[in-house]
């Protein structure tokens, strides 16, 4: 059995410049924007790592967008995104997670292309127990690529299938960097010996049907009736051996998807009474989950449509969502028709 599922040593920087090359108008910004964010995400391995013994740790007294408190790892992780995007040249505009309004591209550097939106630090809540956390991020082209003027809302609010690159970082019992340009998801690992992250999987492909749902619980009692009934249903032992599925939710959507795409299975963060879109954010939360989902052959959708067509209508906006192998998010799909409802 192979360590790893790709026979090629190859790292991430030198895959990126593969990757660019592929695309006979390439200019090689892309690959150099990428390049930064991998950057980001090396320092930001290491400050997960150090978590515990640099009083990075901890809440601020202050609260994010959304009401809730905020880790000051949430705080740090923002901040050394922002400080390794600013000035690349590269992008018009960003905006996070962590800050109600776009980030703009300081007046000093020159505005390029790309917009990236971001979830800095996601699963705050399992920072200080040692759960694994990640980052999110997604890359769009500007509307009109051809200006130098600072990037806008609407620049940062186009529908998913416009993303031109996805992935997230899992620091989890290693830092993994999982992407999609659009051609597959590779997965890349971090080896810190070298400080490179190496290629590991390549094009992975999540499986058809699983045998794992992973949602909270805890919010059943608030669910519509559908998710109900086709949660019960995963339950129920059937003689092809088929179910009762597990259930796995760490909370932290970067490794719920990560063991999902693995795996295979769906993960849910449905709408109930009390979040009527559910909990988790489109655009720099759902919308490159499902990128990556797709990309690796899966599903994802709201419950009323494929999550990538969603028209997004404000930077912080919630959406239920339902995504992971074919047959598990169609099973829910038939779920949802026979009671006629869509949520
Ligand atoms: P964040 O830490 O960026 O606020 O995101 C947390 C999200 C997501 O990672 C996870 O799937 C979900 O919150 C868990 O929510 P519940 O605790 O409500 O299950
Ligand atoms: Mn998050
Ligand atoms: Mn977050």
């Amino acid at each position: 059995m192979p360590l790893v599922k790709t026979s090629r040593l190859i790292t991430i920087e030198r895959h990126i410049v593969e990757q660019g090359a592929m695309h006979p108008d390439a200019t090689g910004e892309f690959s150099r924007l990428l390049r930064d964010l991998t950057l980001a995400i090396r320092i930001l391995a290491r400050d997960v790592r150090r978590s515990g013994l640099n009083d990075i740790l901890g809440l601020t007294d202050s609260t994010n967008v959304h009401g809730e408190r905020v880790k000051r790892l949430d705080i740090h992780a923002n901040e050394v995104i922002f400080r390794a995007m600013d000035h690349g040249g590269h992008l018009c505009v960003m905006a996070s997670e962590e800050s109600e309004d776009l980030i703009h591209i300081p007046d000093e550097y020159s505005k390029g292309k790309y917009v990236l939106v971001f979830d800095p630090l996601d699963g705050s809540s399992n920072i200080d127990v040692n759960v694994s956390i990640g980052t999110i991020f997604s890359i769009y082209k500007r509307l009109d690529p051809s200006l130098t003027t600072p990037g806008t809302e609407a620049d940062c609010l186009q529908p998913g299938f416009k993303q031109v690159a996805a992935g997230y970082a899992m620091y989890g019992s290693s830092t993994q960097l999982v992407y999609s340009t659009g051609r597959g998801v590779d997965v890349f690992t971090f080896d810190p010996t070298i400080g490179e992250f190496l290629l590991t999987f390549e094009n992975i492909r999540i499986p058809k049907r699983g045998r794992i749902y992973s949602v909270n619980s805890g919010n059943s009692h608030k669910w519509a009736e559908p998710v109900r009934s086709y949660v019960r249903h995963l339950l129920q032992p059937s003689d092809d051996g088929l179910r009762p599925y597990s259930l796995r939710y760490v909370g932290t959507m970067v490794a719920d998807i990560h063991r999902t795409l693995h795996y295979g299975g769906i993960f849910m963060y449905p709408a109930d009474t009390t979040a009527p879109n559910g909990k988790l954010r489109l655009v720099y939360e759902v919308n490159p989950m499902a990128f990556l989902v797709e990309q690796a052959g899966g599903k994802a959708i709201t419950g009323t449509q494929r999550v990538l067509d969603v028209q997004p209508e404000a930077l912080h906006q919630r959406v239920p969502c339902f995504m992971g192998s074919v047959d598990d998010v169609e099973e829910y799909e038939h779920f949802l028709s026979m009671n006629g409802s869509t949520t």
